[in-house]
């Protein structure tokens, strides 16, 4: 099989946000405690931050990360987790029924993105919280001093202002089990009030509404378009979450995912351009998808109960090939939509859900964590809208469905290229040629190939390289073009030099 891959710097979807490589750190199972907060532990730092997944982290380059939830967030009081540490409540966990120590709160996370070179995004409660709580953890963290909790703040030991500039105004409250769960007006209300609140304490910070928690939902789309036209003023983003699935152990199916997620964000861009119209209003708002990630394997009631223990094991999910297609699927379609995704982030980082498992004495790396770290070092710069010729695959019930998905990311300062392909076919492998019809491909910097013994092959403690990337063989041709070949089920990246033709 062959396909070519057109590109046309004139055809783009403008800049990149670098924060769509972005990730969310819960109170959840082992993700705080045992994982990112491991006092005690040779491989904790004196803060008690494990250096390992500090290190295998920084890789991922990702700009902000989102804390502390998530369905935890909406019964949390960030009041509990400052101050002494010996003095900190421990509580119930109404989401995950865990107990919840309080010994990590807003200043480690704050003092943990300083160590590992990233911006804080904090969600407010906006359950069981109220406007006015979400306003004074505004003062705590951005007020240089000289009030109540500014002073507090500093009292606690952060002389500096933690300077958050994103804040989402609560998690999924269109869930009915959200705690705090309303209907959209009512919550619509709820989230205005806090912005107005929260930027008159701090003008320049940006709130995320809460939108729809998944297309599943019967309200999806509906609810964000009564929660964004009354709160359009007052916002700068609504969030958009997908967990993709598998449970059919579909694999032609599972591998055609990109195609929902693009659906997914056009259909926020349509109702982001209706509201817009609607309120006749210059003013724009921003999609931003501050949940994505595979997970169905752990879904059931007891797979979400922590049995009121502290740092339970849960929805630890393993994650195979495929799932690293799918989620190198949502960073194409992240990219390819530059125009309306600002900000995305995976769920999770460490251990629920994520690309890094810990156990006391190290650290595996999921399949997941590769196309991560090859979109995060090299998307940089303008996103071009990729001209695909090449053959379809049956995609069970997607039916026909292209085999590759691409995108690219073009440094106009250097003139570099840097191409990202899916080969969704699990049963054929693909010639590809690269093109741009106004720059020609002079050199290849760099080409890496994710692959593997089959879709469902996996990390393990005990082989814990059976998913990770290797070389991949890139030969630039006369035509001033690129040409690679992808095996059945695989991610190529390329990083090309170009000049003008
Ligand atoms: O990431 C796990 C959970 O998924 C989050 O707490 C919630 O927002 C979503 O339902």
């Amino acid at each position: 099989m062959t396909a070519t891959i057109t590109f046309d710097t004139t055809r783009n979807a403008g800049q990149i946000d670098p924060r769509v490589f972005s990730g969310f750190l819960e109170h959840i199972g082992r993700a705080v405690y045992e994982g990112v907060y491991d006092p005690g532990n040779p491989l904790s730092d004196e803060a008690g931050f494990r250096t390992d997944v500090l290190a295998a982290l920084r890789r991922m380059r990702m700009p902000l990360v989102r804390y502390p939830g998530g369905n935890f967030v909406s019964n949390y009081d960030w009041k509990d987790g400052i101050g002494p540490a010996d003095a900190r409540p421990v509580r119930t966990d109404f989401a995950w029924q865990s107990l919840e120590p309080n010994t990590f709160g807003t200043d480690e996370f704050a003092a943990w993105c300083r160590e590992l070179g990233t911006e804080p995004m904090l969600a407010v409660n906006l359950g069981t919280g109220s406007p006015k709580a979400a306003a004074e953890l505004v003062e705590y963290c951005n007020v240089a001093g000289g009030t109540h909790w500014s002073d507090l703040r500093i009292a606690n030991g952060s002389p500096e202002p933690h300077d958050i500039r994103t804040w989402c105004l609560g998690n999924e409250m269109d869930g009915p089990w959200q705690a705090g769960h309303v209907p959209a007006l009512e919550y619509a209300r709820r989230a205005e009030q806090a912005a107005k609140l929260m930027k008159g304490i701090d003008p320049r910070i940006e709130t995320v509404v809460a939108g729809s928690s998944g297309n599943q939902m019967a309200t999806y789309l509906e609810w964000d378009r009564e929660v964004l036209e009354y709160t359009w003023e007052h916002v700068d983003y609504i969030s958009a979450h997908r967990y993709s699935r598998n449970e059919a152990a579909d694999t032609p199916w599972f591998l055609a995912e990109g195609v929902e997620i693009d659906r997914i964000i056009d259909e926020y861009r349509a109702l982001l351009t209706y509201v817009r119209g609607v309120k006749r209003a210059s003013k724009r708002v921003f999609l931003c998808f501050d949940e994505w990630n595979v997970w169905y394997r752990a879904r059931t009631p007891a797979d979400r109960s922590g049995d009121w223990k502290m740092a339970p094991h849960l929805i630890e999910e393993v994650y195979n090939l495929e799932d690293a297609l799918v989620c190198a699927q949502y960073l194409n379609s992240f990219i390819r939509n530059a125009d309306i995704v600002k900000i995305a982030c995976l769920a999770q980082i460490v251990n629920v859900i994520a690309p890094l498992l810990t156990r006391p004495d190290g650290l595996l790396v999921q399949s997941i964590y590769w196309p991560f770290v090859l979109f995060a070092e090299s998307a940089k710069g303008i996103s071009l809208t990729p001209a695909i010729d090449g053959p379809s695959y049956a995609a069970g019930a997607r039916g026909g469905v292209p085999a590759l998905d691409a995108s690219a990311a073009y440094r106009e300062d250097d003139g570099s290229l840097a191409v990202f392909i899916v080969n969704r076919d699990p049963s054929n492998g693909v010639t590809v040629r690269v093109r741009a019809v106004d720059r020609s491909i002079v050199s290849v910097a760099s080409a890496s190939l994710l692959a593997g013994p089959g879709p469902t092959a996996h990390n393990t403690w005990e082989a814990p390289d059976v998913v990770r990337p290797g070389g991949l063989e890139a030969a630039t041709n006369a035509e001033g073009g690129v040409e690679i070949t992808l095996p059945p089920a695989a991610l190529g990246t390329l990083t090309l030099n170009t000049a003008a033709r």
